[in-house]
């Protein structure tokens, strides 16, 4: 493929639909009772995994003419895979699944390609053995996890990392649990999970960074519109910011606060980003509208970074079309990725003659 150099980026795009939330939706779309419609769904690879790890467990899941249909099995209604459950490149796959196995009352084995096969499980296999699960990991950290069937109880857990995935392994494990669940996190991740609990008639309540979860007696199918990917949606903001002459519309993105950390960084740049059709229908979405501007260096830390995880790829592009330097701290989860980010990012930009 060769690119040469646009004039300006002008028009409007829509672009696929929320990988976390699509995930999340196929999983809690498979153990609520009911039949779950799913419209924008992402066909990605990842959430293709999820797709066949459900159907592995018995979940009748139809994808026709761009909509996703679960015919949900309850909470209990799960039943054994006959083989070992892959989940590909997912990690969100691996880790949301194994708070829904380690409640199960069967036995099943969770693994994914060499990049999982390599990713730190011992974060989701602490919290969930504290809640009585049994599970077996190599190294007991790794891919792939065995889990046998316990009975849950309901615990308090601190995060050591600010992960929606950890957050969301211990919740779901938490539907099954004996008691309360309580998941404290050291700064706010992502809570799709959270959302679309509360939307299937899910006690949830979040005060600050402290969730706290009550067991149903069962979960309530409801159809789910998933809008547009941030994540995605962020190329083209950053595109549409550095390219001189741009004016670009992007379409129905989910601009959930906990994941909108890349619009107030580009806008801290001095990027012109406009919003409007705003609606709220448990994920608030809206038309992102970005102009052209002079961006300039800005410095990005703390409680901000699990806002903008998987953004900060193309902040780190953005930085380098900026006047003065960019610093970017505590990105060290970046390393943790289905690849080392930080290692790609400045191989590939030092290529490119970035400093
Ligand atoms: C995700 C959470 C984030 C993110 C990933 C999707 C999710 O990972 O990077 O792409 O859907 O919960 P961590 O939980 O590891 O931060």
């Amino acid at each position: 493929m060769k690119l040469s150099p646009a004039k300006s980026i002008r028009g409007s795009v829509t672009v696929p639909g929320d990988k976390s939330i699509s995930h999340r939706s196929v999983m809690l779309g498979s153990i609520a009772r009911g039949t779950t419609e799913i419209h924008g769904f992402l066909e990605g690879a990842d959430c293709l995994s999820t797709i066949s790890c459900f159907r592995h467990m018995g979940v009748d899941i139809e994808n026709k003419n761009g909509v996703v249909t679960v015919h949900g099995k309850g909470l209990r209604g799960l039943s054994a895979p006959s083989a070992p459950l892959d989940c590909g490149n997912s990690g969100t796959t691996t880790r949301l699944i194994s708070g829904i196995l380690a409640a199960q009352d069967f036995s099943a084995v969770l693994t994914g390609d060499a990049s999982i096969q390599k990713r730190p499980m011992g974060r989701v296999m602490k919290p969930l053995r504290e809640m009585g699960a049994s599970i077996e990991g190599r190294d007991d950290n790794f891919c792939p996890l065995t889990m046998h069937p316990s009975e849950l109880h309901g615990i308090e857990y601190r995060l050591p990392v600010a992960s929606a995935q950890l957050k969301s392994a211990i919740l779901l494990a938490g539907l099954y649990a004996e008691g309360q669940t309580t998941v404290i996190e050291p700064a706010p991740s992502r809570d799709h999970t959270e959302r679309m609990f509360r939307a299937l008639g899910v006690e949830i309540e979040t005060n600050g960074n402290v969730i706290t979860l009550e067991p149903p007696e069962d979960l309530h199918a409801v159809d789910i519109a998933v809008p547009a990917d941030i994540s995605s949606a962020a190329f083209f903001l950053v595109a549409g910011a550095i390219v001189p002459g741009s004016e670009l519309t992007i379409r129905n993105v989910g601009v959930n606060p906990t994941r909108t950390g890349i619009l107030d960084v580009l806008r801290s740049m001095g990027a012109d980003i406009t919003e409007s059709n705003f609606r709220d229908d448990a994920e608030p979405v809206c038309d992102l509208t970005v102009r052209h501007s002079r961006l300039h260096g800005t410095e990005i830390g703390g409680a901000i970074i699990p806002r903008l995880i998987d953004e900060l790829p193309v902040i780190a592009v953005a930085a380098a079309f900026a006047e003065g330097e960019t610093v970017i701290r505590d990105a060290q989860e970046l390393k943790v990725k289905e690849s080392n980010r930080i290692a790609a990012m400045v191989a590939e930009l030092t290529k490119a003659g970035v400093d």
